[in-house]
């Protein structure tokens, strides 16, 4: 490239951060945790991203689950490219977006974070930059994170202004979850949670499984950690993963999508003060500067 398209760039670029500066503040960048696998973060992800989408909010789900029955699956998706693709440069994100159920979007990124460290610095903003431009379409962007405390689930929580961390009434969801939330508090100085109660037969059962847990996190860790809500069992669900549907588009009154829908609510209806506004880029930059030792 020579001298003039480098400053060509250089002017765009710069200009584009400008512009995204004032945007920043209305993108929520919400990761969705868990300690232990198959307690519900995919099917809560595409649900919730699928509710918000119907009450106008942008939602993006980015996909950074390796795991095997992840969003596409869920969603009967079949994204040609991820994240790895941008990466080398082969497609931008435009092209690496898929869309789903309902307008939302999806940026399947599992493969490609790891590489993403290896960048040269230009490498590293150009990236940033086109991951940027989707700041100004989106509301919401929602991460369904691994399970557990390896380094590339760490990642993303740690990046992201809010955690949601789902746990079910299995003992072992409750004691997984303590040590996601105790490794992200000690080591990573996150200090805000939400606990997110799956699988329920009702909601003094999610309450109970709340105060369990935030009884350990109080006496322990001494950390107050939030309740957010709860999704009732509901054998719909099941069906839906069957028929790779969102439920909440499948059987929008079953019982789980109504519980979908509360928590929706509940995420626009807060005040600004009760949650911190995130942008995209800051949430990459984290990513990218995370040091994995
Ligand atoms: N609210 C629910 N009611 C009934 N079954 C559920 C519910 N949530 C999750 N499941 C079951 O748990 C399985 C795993 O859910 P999934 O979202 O893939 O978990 P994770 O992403 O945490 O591994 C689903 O396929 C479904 O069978
Ligand atoms: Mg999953």
């Amino acid at each position: 490239m020579g001298v003039k398209g480098e400053s060509d760039m250089a002017t765009s670029l710069l200009r584009r951060k400008f512009a995204v500066q004032k945007g920043d503040e209305s993108v929520r960048v919400i990761a969705i945790t868990s300690g232990k696998g198959g307690v519900g973060k995919t099917n809560i992800t595409a649900n919730l991203a699928y509710i918000l989408s119907k009450m106008n909010k942008r939602a993006l789900i980015l996909d950074a689950d390796v795991g095997l029955a992840n969003i596409d699956v869920i969603l009967g998706l079949t994204p040609q490219y991820n994240l790895q693709h941008v990466l080398k440069g082969e497609k931008t994100i435009a092209e690496t977006i898929v869309r789903g159920p309902g307008g939302i979007k999806i940026l399947p990124a599992a493969s490609g974070i790891q590489e993403m460290t290896d960048l040269s610095r230009g490498q590293k903003l150009t990236l940033l930059e086109e991951l940027n431009s989707l700041n100004e379409d989106v509301d919401f962007m929602l991460i369904d994170t691994g399970a557990g405390i390896a380094a590339n689930v760490m990642y993303f929580n740690v990046a992201s202004k809010e955690i949601i961390v789902v746990v079910s009434s299995e003992p072992t969801s409750l004691t997984d979850a303590y040590a996601l939330i105790k490794v992200l508090y000690q080591r990573y100085a996150k200090k805000r949670f939400r606990l997110l109660v799956n699988m329920v037969r009702s909601p003094a059962e999610a309450k109970e499984v709340y105060a369990r847990l935030s009884h350990a996190t109080d006496h322990f860790l001494n950390l107050n950690i939030e309740y957010l809500g709860y999704i009732l069992h509901d054998d719909k669900l099941q069906d839906a993963v069957k028929k790779q549907k969102v439920l909440a588009e499948l059987y929008p009154s079953s019982v789980a999508s109504r519980c979908f829908a509360s928590v929706a609510e509940k995420l626009c209806t807060e005040k600004r003060e009760d949650y911190e506004d995130g942008s995209i880029r800051f949430f990459w930059e984290n990513i990218i500067n995370n040091d994995r030792g």
